[in-house]
C-alpha cells in the first residue's frame, strides 16, 4: 500500500491544504493529514485536538485520508508508517527555499520516502492559516477560505468580542 503523509501546523485547516489533500488521495492508496509540531510557530490558536476534529470533520469524504498528529520528528513517523511520500503544496517562489531545505533533511533523515510537491491552484496561491486567523480575529469574512464545515467554529474561537479590541 502506498501511503503519503501530508504534514502541517493546521491552525487551522484551509481550502488551500483540502485542495493538496484531495490531489494527493488520488495519487496514493492511503493519505494522512499529520498536525505537527513547528518548532517556529509557539503559539497556535487552535490545539492539536481541536485541529485534528476540524480535519476530521472536512475530510468524511474520502475513504482514503485520515488524521493524526506527531510531536516529534516526522522522518520517524515516516520510519513508523511505512510511508512512501510527504506530500505539500508549493505556493509562491518563496516557499521553495526553505521547502527545498525540509525535503533535503527528510531525504537524509528518511530515505526511503519522497516529497512530493504540488503546485497549488492559483485561487489559493496568497492564502495561508495565519491570514485566516487574522481576517477572522478582525471581523472579516472567511468563508471563501475555509470550508463551509469549520467555518463557524473558527469564526465563534477568533472573532473579536465587542470591547475587547485594543489599538
Ligand atoms: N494552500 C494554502 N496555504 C498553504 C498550503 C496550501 N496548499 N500549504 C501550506 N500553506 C500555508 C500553511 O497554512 C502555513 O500557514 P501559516 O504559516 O500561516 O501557518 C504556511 O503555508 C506554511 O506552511 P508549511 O510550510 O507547511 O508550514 P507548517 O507549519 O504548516 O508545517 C511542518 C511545517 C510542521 C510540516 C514542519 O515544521 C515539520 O515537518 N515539523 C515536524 C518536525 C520535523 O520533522 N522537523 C524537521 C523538518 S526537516
Amino acid at each position: 500500500m502506498r501511503i503519503a503523509v501530508c504534514p502541517g501546523s493546521f491552525d487551522p485547516i484551509t481550502n488551500g491544504h483540502l485542495d493538496i489533500i484531495n490531489r494527493a488521495s488520488q495519487l496514493f492508496d492511503k493519505v494522512i493529514v499529520l498536525v505537527s509540531y513547528n518548532p517556529n510557530k509557539q503559539s497556535a490558536r487552535f490545539s492539536v485536538k481541536e485541529r485534528i476534529e476540524m480535519i476530521n470533520s472536512v475530510i468524511t469524504g474520502f475513504d482514503n485520508v485520515v488524521a493524526d498528529c506527531n510531536e516529534g520528528l516526522l522522518a520517524d513517523y515516516l520510519e513508523r508508517t511505512k510511508a512512501c511520500a510527504i506530500v505539500k503544496g508549493l505556493r509562491a517562489v518563496t516557499d521553495f527555499e526553505y521547502e527545498f531545505q525540509m525535503a533535503l533533511a527528510n531525504r537524509q533523515l528518511c530515505p526511503s520516502a519522497e516529497t512530493v510537491f504540488l503546485t497549488t491552484s492559483p485561487k489559493n496561491m496568497y492564502l495561508s492559516s495565519s491570514m485566516v486567523r487574522e481576517i477572522a480575529s478582525l471581523g472579516g469574512d472567511i468563508s471563501d477560505f475555509v470550508p463551509p464545515q469549520i467555518c463557524s467554529a473558527i469564526i465563534k474561537r477568533l472573532s473579536p468580542e465587542k470591547g475587547t479590541i485594543k489599538i
